[in-house]
This record gives C-alpha cells, sequence and structure tokens, in this order.
C-alpha cells in the first residue's frame, strides 16, 4: 500500500525523504515521488518504478529544502505512470495520500464545473483542488483543510505542503499516520520502520486528528477545529531490527528472527509457579458468559486463527467460529452480546480487520486484538490488546508474525481456561514447559535450511503444487501454499486431506509436487491414505513430520523431519520448512522476495 514520509526542520529534507521511503518499500509500490521546499517554490520530483529511479535523478539535482513529502504509491485508481504518481499539486498545494477518497467522482464532477482541471486519473487529485477551492472562497489554509477533509467519504492518510505559508499538515482517517519527534525537527510516516532510525519518540494520529507543522511548531487539532492532545510514546524497536543485518532478504531474518520472536512473545506472561498465563493490562470480560468466541483476520493472520480455533476447542470446549475479515463485514454475522471477538493483525491496520472489529463492537461483542504493531488502529480500538512482542516485521510475505501469533494463541487458551477452572494449576505448568522448548526446537529446524535449499533447487521448475493437511494441519497446509505463490508466483493451493479425493486428485501427475503437512499425531494415519493415493496417480510427496522413521517417509520423494511437539504447537514447527522451501525457490527464481509483484504489506484499502 502507499507510504507517505513528511520532514519539517532545519535540516536538508531530501536526503532524509529518499532514506524513509526506501524503509518504506516493504509496503509494496509502483511509483514514487517527492516535494521540496526549498527558499522559493515547491519542487517535485515523480517517477514510475522504484525508490531509486527517483533517487537516481534527484541525485544531479542537489535539490534544497527543509520541509518535504515523499510518497511510494500503490495503483488504485488510474494505472501505475509518472502522472498519477504522488505528490498531486492543484495552486500552491501539494498533497500525498494513502487509502481511497471513495467520493471522488462528485467531488471532481463539482470542482470541473467550478474550474478545476486535473492532470491524472487518480481519486487523490480531488484533495489538493478541494483545498484551494475552500481557499479561493476566502479560507485560511488550515481551515480550507479542514473542510476539504470533512468533505472526503472513504480513508486517507495525507500529508498536505502549502507553498507560500511554509506549512504541512499531516492527517489521517482509517489509514495510519504517525509523527516522529525530533530534536527540533518532525517526521511523518505511514508506519515506524521509515523513521526509527531518526527518533523512537512517536505521536500515533487518531482519526480525523490534523498535525499542523508550522516554523518548527506543531499544534494537533481534529477536523472540528479543536485542540487536542495526543501523547507522545517511545518504542523501543532499534534500528538494527528494521535492517537486513547480513541477510539477503528481510523475509530470510524474519525466518531466523523466530526463535528469538516466540520468547519475546512469552517474556513476561507466563508464571510457571502457579500454572498460569498473565497478560499485563488484559482484563477479559465475564468469561463464563462467553457463548461464543469470534476469531477474524487476513490473510496469514486468518490462517493463525484457524489454529487457534483448534486450540480453543480442542482444550476448553467453548466455540469458535474464524472468518475472513471481509467476509465476516457484509454477512450480518449472528453474534451474542458478551461474544468475545478477538482480531488478530500483524500491522493492527488492516482495513477489513478494523472494519471487522467495529462491525462486531457495533453488535455487542467484547473485543480483544492480538497485534504485533504498538499504537495501530486495532491495537488503539479494541477493548483489550495482546501484542505479539516479534519486533518489526518488514518482508511482505508474513513469518515471524504467523508463529508469534499461534504462541499468543497458545497462551490465551491457557488464561482463559485457567480463569474458567477448565485447565488446572498443573496441566498449564506442562503447557508452559512445551512452549518454552519451542523455540530451541525452531532452532533446530533452521539448521536443516541448508538441506531445504537443495530440496528447493529440485523443486522450483514445476508450476503447481499441492498442499495437503488435517485438523490443526490444515492451516498449515494453507500457509505453506500461500507463502510459495505469494513470493515464487507458483500456482500453489491448499486442501484438507481428506477433500483431495473430491477434485484436485484429478489434476495430480508426476508434474504437480504434493507437500503432506503431516505430523504422527490422530490424524496421520488417514494422511497416509492420501499420500497413498496421491504416489498411485504418480504425485511427488514432500512429507513435512515429525516422524522420519515411518514407512511412508521411505517412499516420499522428500521428507522434512522437524521435532515433535504438543499437538497444539507443531504447527510452528511444520510451518518454518514450509517458508524456507517458498523463500528458497523464490530466491532461486529471481523473484522480488520482499516486494512481491502487486502485494502490500499491510493492505489499508477494503
Ligand atoms: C497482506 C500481507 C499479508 C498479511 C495480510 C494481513 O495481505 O501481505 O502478509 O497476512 O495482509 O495483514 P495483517 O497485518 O492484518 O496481519
Amino acid at each position: 500500500m502507499c507510504g507517505i514520509v513528511g520532514y519539517e526542520g532545519t535540516r536538508e529534507a531530501c536526503d532524509i525523504l529518499i532514506d524513509a521511503l526506501s524503509r518504506l518499500e516493504y509496503r509494496g509500490y509502483d511509483s514514487a515521488g517527492i516535494a521540496l521546499l526549498g527558499q522559493g517554490a515547491i519542487h517535485i520530483e515523480r517517477r514510475k518504478g522504484k525508490v531509486e529511479e527517483l533517487r537516481k535523478i534527484l541525485d544531479g539535482a542537489s535539490l534544497k529544502g527543509s520541509i518535504g513529502l515523499a510518497h511510494t504509491r500503490w495503483a488504485t485508481h488510474g494505472a501505475p505512470s509518472e502522472k498519477n504518481a504522488h505528490p498531486h499539486r492543484a495552486g500552491d498545494v501539494v498533497v500525498v495520500h494513502n487509502g481511497i477518497i471513495e467520493n471522488y467522482l462528485a467531488l471532481k464532477e463539482r470542482l470541473k464545473k467550478g474550474g478545476h482541471v486535473f492532470v491524472s486519473d487518480t481519486d487523490t487529485e480531488v484533495i489538493p483542488h478541494l483545498i484551494t477551492d475552500y481557499a479561493q472562497k476566502g479560507g485560511s489554509f488550515v481551515d480550507s483543510v479542514r473542510l476539504a477533509l470533512k468533505e472526503l467519504k472513504g480513508s486517507w492518510a495525507v500529508g498536505i505542503l502549502k507553498e507560500s505559508e511554509r506549512t504541512l499538515v499531516a492527517a489521517k482517517n482509517e489509514s495510519p499516520l504517525i509523527v516522529g519527534v525530533g530534536d527540533g525537527e518532525y517526521f511523518i510516516a505511514s508506519d515506524i520502520p521509515a523513521i526509527i532510525n531518526r527518533t523512537d519518540r512517536f505521536i500515533f494520529l487518531e482519526d480525523n486528528d490534523m498535525a499542523i507543522f508550522r516554523g518548527r511548531d506543531m499544534r494537533i487539532i481534529n477536523v472540528e477545529g479543536e485542540d487536542v492532545v495526543r501523547e507522545v510514546r517511545q518504542v523501543r524497536w532499534s534500528t538494527e531490527m528494521a535492517e537486513k543485518g547480513g541477510y539477503s532478504h528481510f523475509m530470510l531474518k524474519e525466518i531466523f528472527e523466530q526463535p528469538r520472536a516466540i520468547s519475546d512473545t512469552l517474556l513476561g506472561r507466563t508464571r510457571e509457579e502457579e500454572g498460569d498465563v498473565e497478560f499485563e493490562g488484559v482484563v477479559l470480560p465475564d468469561l463464563a458468559a462467553v457463548r461464543k468466541i469470534w476469531m477474524v483476520a487476513c490473510g496469514t493472520s486468518h490462517h493463525a486463527c484457524m489454529i487457534g480455533k483448534h486450540m480453543i476447542e480442542t482444550n476448553l470446549r467453548i466455540p469458535v467460529e474464524t472468518d475472513m475479515a471481509s467476509e465476516f463485514r457484509y454477512r450480518n454475522p449472528i453474534m451474542l452480546p458478551g461474544d468475545l471477538f478477538i482480531a488478530v493483525s500483524q500491522s493492527g491496520e488492516t482495513a477489513d480487520t478494523i472494519a471487522a472489529m467495529r462491525e462486531a463492537r457495533s453488535r455487542g461483542a467484547s473485543t480483544l486484538s492480538v497485534c504485533n504493531v504498538l499504537g495501530s488502529t486495532l491495537a488503539r480500538e479494541a477493548d483489550n490488546v495482546i501484542f505479539t512482542h516479534a519486533g518489526p516485521e518488514i518482508g511482505v510475505a508474513s513469518t515471524k508474525a504467523f508463529t508469534t501469533q499461534i504462541s499468543v494463541m497458545f497462551l490465551l487458551t491457557l488464561h482463559i481456561g485457567r480463569r474458567l477452572g477448565i485447565l488446572g494449576r498443573h496441566d498449564v505448568r506442562e503447557r508452559l514447559r512445551e512452549i518454552r522448548a519451542i523455540p530451541r526446537k525452531v532452532r533446530s529446524v533452521l539448521d536443516a535450511a541448508p538441506s531445504i535449499r537443495a530440496a528447493a533447487g529440485r523443486y522450483m521448475s514445476f508450476r503447481d503444487f499441492l498442499f495437503l493437511g488435517r485438523g490443526i494441519n490444515f492451516p498449515t497446509a494453507l500457509e505453506g501454499a500461500l507463502k510459495l505463490k505469494e513470493i515464487s508466483y507458483i500456482h500453489a493451493e491448499a486442501y484438507a486431506a481428506g477433500e483431495m479425493k473430491h477434485g484436485p486428485i484429478a489434476l495430480i501427475d508426476d508434474g504437480m509436487p504434493v507437500v503432506c503437512v503431516s505430523p504422527a499425531d490422530r490424524t496421520y494415519k488417514k494422511t497416509c491414505g492420501n499420500m497413498e493415493e496421491a504416489m498411485a496417480r504418480k504425485g511427488n510427496i514432500i512429507l513435512i513430520s515429525d516422524d522420519g522413521t515411518h514407512e511412508m517417509a521411505a517412499r516420499a520423494a522428500e521428507v522434512i523431519t522437524v521435532p515433535s511437539a504438543a499437538y497444539e504447537l507443531q504447527p510452528i514447527l511444520s510451518i518454518v520448512p514450509l517458508q524456507l522451501l517458498a523463500y528458497y525457490i523464490a530466491d532461486l527464481l529471481g523473484t522480488d522476495v520482499d516486494q512481491p509483484r502487486n502485494l502490500a504489506k499491510s493492505v489499508t484499502v477494503e
């Protein structure tokens, strides 16, 4: 999704903005642009393609200016091109925007009738025109911005620069935007990693906030014109956490960070002595009255929800309904007041998940979010929040966020189980021992990376993959297939193993590898039967299992053996080799692993 950065201070803004913009590249984009205000006029440069293309023209230009905005665009309205790239300008007002203006056509028609001339196909361009329109009617700059924003329907995070007044405005509604507070300087950004090397103090703007930067001063008002006070919060992510640290890609680094990330998820939450789990600041509602738990998310986070459902239903016998946020919102879900709604999201900014949580709240549910990003919308809006503490995840394909989400769900199951008296102290103590061992076990899976890389070399030229799993392993199969298609562009689909015979078996031949996620759990024998069926049709089996001695292992084309863990935790160990397999295949194919085509890290539009 689009990325916004801005600077107002005493230093030259150009390099600061380009550096920050390159740190936002992971969000996914197709063009980039910058606006710099020096002593004279605003200078704008835009290019289709990578930030590097923009950097090249700026390198020779030695542009001066200590106020500026820059942007990476992920096309929604209008093709990726220079004319559609941001910033967009009308009069002396320049705008960068993330989100979608739903009523832009009506606004554009009205503005055109008033003499405004549009040069792009974007929805964004209506914003600077609307602001200048109000200004032409006599409004001050800030009032014109306020009135313009009040007219917009949809989602926006905007950076607005006014040439004649040397004033920068940052405003948001349903799209993320943060302010970084430096010494005598301010930064704005869509996300923390963009500016974590500049400051560790942040203000998380709330919907309808407008931060106004003028002559080194900042004031925050809302779109009604009232002053608002927002806390400056310290974020303890280090610069190194948002850099590659010697790995060839963020994704690989993040895969290898999983042992540490999971340990951090557990940190300070487990009470071995008491056989309990506590989450700081989390007070769940009257759990005995909860008739149903809902777990709703998108993408990888949705797969984590499916695993969470198995954990809670198996251990606590409370019904759990999972759904994709985009489906949940529009299906008139039957929720009862007091139901517990859990929104799961790495970024905390996924538009559909936010909307789903708002929908659930309006139907009387109590809300809990499981998020990775401090200060994100889901973290702020939920009644309770549990952070995954995975550290910044930059690779578009989610890895450590997934395994830390599963870890949180395991802890949450124990927490609820103890509160309801379903799980005893001894029980929980035992399970805490199991999850404590997981980081070490993940490390041992990572040690097998060279052999997984070799396997990737043998399978990189296949164009279709089938992933199978049963029970709690089915979401792992879905996630493994998702990883492969996201970054290698190879067609991969996942099926519940028992469903294979109802369709996908028709596709199986020696050109379609079948990845079976099949640890020796209660579904093992049944999945072995499905592997037989696939092998009978010349399917090459790639088996992921904790049982390397089974005769199936001897007959599979490839076996990746992982350590054994408790039923609910086995997905963490099974997914790691699938993350690596996808990574190495993509790397061998030479795709853009961290920023795969068409994908965005944080999907802030519906
Ligand atoms: C995008 C990302 C996925 C992610 C999904 C949900 O599609 O590319 O990696 O799983 O959004 O994101 P969230 O931040 O809500 O977990």
